[in-house]
């Protein structure tokens, strides 16, 4: 392997994208490749499948200079590179566990074409134990295959990647792990190389250990609302404590998207199948799922019946969280799924989703009226239920949702307005865990 590694990315989603746009943005020479030749095709002409700040431009940067390239399969980037990325999905399958077929897939079909000496990376997140699972599909004594866990957020994925807090290598042979490491020179952070199974657990407790603090602070409003506290003080006073920190305590209707659902339930699982019961985690997922269950139940308070048939409900907010596009698992989605099966009409607005719906939009929102501005959400509205932390929805005219809405509440699920602010202007306040 020379001095300068060419790198290959096998599957260019969010996680494949981002890491191989931002390989080449500090100076490598990286080949991506999937099995879905549109996608490949739009991204060689620069156009990005996601919403993703900083992803459009750096693509672009990537193109331009020659050191981003696109490719269909995995073969082509198997034959040309030394360092090879596995970024494919690996889904919750019906028992909690997650699914390799896609891991496995790709490692069988790189394996008897990879460059003697490479190093295959495994960056999707996967149960302990799968650095072993393909290196035993690979089946060569010339490859090693590593553990690397990612840490990116959907929405500040690029800026994750370029200023993270630590990057994390795990492997049984060091010096693979020092030359997957050796690719971050140029970046600012601490490195910790660890065996191949403490790589993969980090990965997971990291994402428990966030859905932990979130699923607790939910549970902490709950309390609040119980005992008339307010949870925004509540956390103020606690976060300002170093060894708690403010971070992922901001209350809502309960975490989402295509990872901490599926990695909760997959450390539940893993466990399990090493004979140890992490009730902890259940807990943590069971807090999740009841949190969905008292945001339906603050809109059937606001509109003062249980029976939702012939109410109209205007929702503000699709995605799992504001700064992306994605609506997997979307917290949003599962509260509109209950209201609706309780007989409500659902109008929705959510930024990323105006002008014609991709089909992967319509998939998910059938059933809902997606309209295109805040106006028309909110038009003989019964109550206002605002369930993404979107920005614009912070600055929400208050005059106007009075003048257009049916009904005069609002129900806040992501605690962005001021409640005093909306009930001086007429209208009733609900948040998560604030003052009555
Ligand atoms: C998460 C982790 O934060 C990343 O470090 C990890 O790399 C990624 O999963 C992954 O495994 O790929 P992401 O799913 O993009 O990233 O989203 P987060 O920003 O972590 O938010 C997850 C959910 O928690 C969202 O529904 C969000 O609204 C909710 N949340 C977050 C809260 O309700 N309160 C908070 O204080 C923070």
């Amino acid at each position: 392997m020379s001095d300068k590694p060419i790198i290959g990315v096998v599957g260019v989603g969010y996680v494949g994208l981002t890491t191989g746009a931002c390989l080449a943005h500090i100076g490598h020479t990286v080949v991506c490749g999937d099995v879905d030749v549109t996608k490949i095709d739009r991204l060689r002409n620069g156009e990005i499948p996601i919403v993703e700040e900083g992803l459009t431009e750096i693509v672009s940067e990537g193109i331009s200079t020659g050191r981003l390239e696109f490719v269909v399969g995995a073969t082509e980037v198997a034959e040309r590179s030394d360092i090879v990325f596995l970024c494919v999905p690996t889904p919750q399958d019906d028992d909690g566990s997650a699914d390799l077929s896609f891991i496995e897939a790709a490692s069988a079909e790189i394996g008897p074409v990879l460059r003697s000496g490479a190093i295959v990376v495994n960056k999707s997140t996967v149960p302990v134990g799968t650095t072993v699972v393909v290196d035993e599909v690979i089946q060569r004594s010339d490859i090693t295959v590593v553990s690397h866990p990612e840490f990116l957020r959907e929405g500040t994925a690029v800026n994750d990647f370029l200023h993270p807090d630590r990057v994390v290598v795990g492997a049984d042979d060091r010096s693979a792990a020092e030359k997957v490491a050796a690719l971050y020179e140029s970046i600012d952070t601490q490195v910790i190389i660890t065996d191949a199974a403490s790589a993969e657990t980090i990965k997971y407790a990291a994402n428990g250990f966030l859905a932990m603090k979130i699923s607790f602070v939910n549970a902490v409003a709950a309390m609040c609302e119980a005992v008339g506290a307010d949870v925004v003080d509540v956390v103020e006073g606690i976060g300002s404590d170093r060894r708690i920190g403010r971070e992922f305590l901001r209350p809502g209707p309960g975490w989402g998207g295509s990872c901490f659902p599926k990695d909760s339930h997959a450390l539940v699982h893993v466990a399990a199948s090493h004979g140890y019961d992490f009730s902890m985690m259940r807990g943590v997922i069971a807090v999740n799922d009841e949190q969905r269950e008292r945001m339906v139940r603050k809109v059937q308070h606001a509109v003062g019946t249980n029976d939702l048939n012939g109410m109209t409900i205007s929702v503000l907010g699709l995605t799992f969280k504001a700064g992306t596009d994605d609506l997997r698992d979307s917290p949003s989605l599962a509260v509109i799924g209950r209201l609706r099966e309780l007989g409500a009409t659902v109008k929705a607005y959510d930024p990323t989703a105006t002008g014609t719906l991709s089909l992967v939009q319509e998939s998910f929102l059938s059933g809902i009226s997606v309209q295109q501005s805040i106006d028309e959400a909110m038009s003989e509205g019964d109550v206002l239920v605002i369930l993404t932390e979107w920005p614009e929805f912070t600055s929400l005219d208050l005059e106007r949702a009075k003048a257009l809405l049916s009904g005069s509440a609002i129900v806040d699920t992501r605690n962005l307005l001021d409640p005093q602010t909306v009930r001086a202007a007429g209208l009733t306040y609900d948040g998560v865990g604030r003052l009555a």
